[in-house]
């Protein structure tokens, strides 16, 4: 059935979806921009693309996110292949990103030795890898397949990173870091919003005891494997910011606050592990 740019934007507007969010639909289906769309509002559009059209619709209207229809996400400035396997990466998780940037660049360390914990797509290590070359950069996840997505991610866009496969602190064996960086399953099973976010992996979104059990098991072992005057960053709920506080401090980390997300929420803390006392 032949169909027009016009008539498939106009059934995405009565299906309800955003309309930004039929055109960024429209540009995957069609590979083209934004622009092409409006200059091309009337052009009979190739067979089948109506009736692929309509599949994503369903699905989408389904909670299946749109990056796992096109098959990559944008992060950071980098094109990010994601899969069933992956956390898509959220633009709150930048922010973590530029506060490990900014410390990284005043930090005065020549080759400072980075450690992503629960990579997912490779999002926080690339992104670091990108922007600062000079890291060594190491990221770990306990899904192989989440790995090999972000094994592909590296070799697409020519970064070095090494990855590592193994729950949490028992990847890196005693390898110690100047930065350590994790976006860790930090939701409460309980939480309603699980269900909005049912198609991506429950491991990867929810921790048990509030949350916190993930971020509890990183926090108490990351003094181990930070260099002196290290960094720990960590990324979190809204409502977690005193809990991660509190269990930074009771660590021995000293602790440097938290940021607000892109939607001003508590969301990304962070500790230095004390310089040893002469
Ligand atoms: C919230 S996702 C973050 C993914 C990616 N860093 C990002 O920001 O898009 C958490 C990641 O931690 C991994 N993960 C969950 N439990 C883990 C564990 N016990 N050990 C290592 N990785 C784990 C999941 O597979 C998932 O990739």
């Amino acid at each position: 059935m032949s169909t027009t740019v016009r008539a498939l934007q106009l059934r995405g507007a009565q299906s309800g979806l955003p309309r930004l969010e039929v055109q960024l639909m429209l540009c995957a289906l069609l590979a083209c921009d934004r622009t092409w769309l409006i200059a091309h509002d009337e052009d009979t559009l190739p067979d089948g693309t109506g009736e692929r059209f309509e599949s994503w619709l369903r699905q989408r209207l389904d909670d299946v996110p749109l990056a796992y229809l096109t098959g990559h996400k944008e992060f950071h400035g980098l094109s990010l292949q994601v899969s069933e396997a992956t956390l898509v990466p959220r633009p709150d998780t930048e922010v973590l990103v530029e506060r490990a940037l900014r410390w990284l660049a005043a930090c005065g360390r020549a080759a400072p030795c980075v450690l992503d914990l629960g990579t997912g797509s490779g999002a926080i290590a690339l992104a670091i890898k990108h922007s600062h070359p000079q890291a060594q950069v190491t990221a770990t996840d306990f899904s192989p397949a989440a790995l090999a997505v972000a094994r592909g991610n590296a070799e697409r866009l020519g970064l070095d990173v090494r990855f590592l496969q193994g729950a949490w602190w028992d990847a890196v064996g005693a390898s110690v870091f100047d930065v350590i960086l994790s976006n860790p399953p930090y939701i409460d099973p309980q939480d309603a919003h699980l269900a909005a976010l049912r198609h991506e992996p429950l491991s990867a979104l929810a921790a048990p005891e509030q949350g916190l059990a993930d971020l509890r098991q990183i926090i108490a072992g990351a003094p181990a494997h930070l260099q002196p005057g290290g960094l720990l960053l960590l990324e979190h709920g809204y409502d977690q910011e005193s809990a991660v506080a509190d269990l930074l401090r009771q660590a021995g980390l000293d602790y440097q606050g938290c940021e607000r997300d892109l939607g001003g929420q508590p969301r990304c803390s962070g500790a230095l592990l004390p310089e040893a006392v002469a």
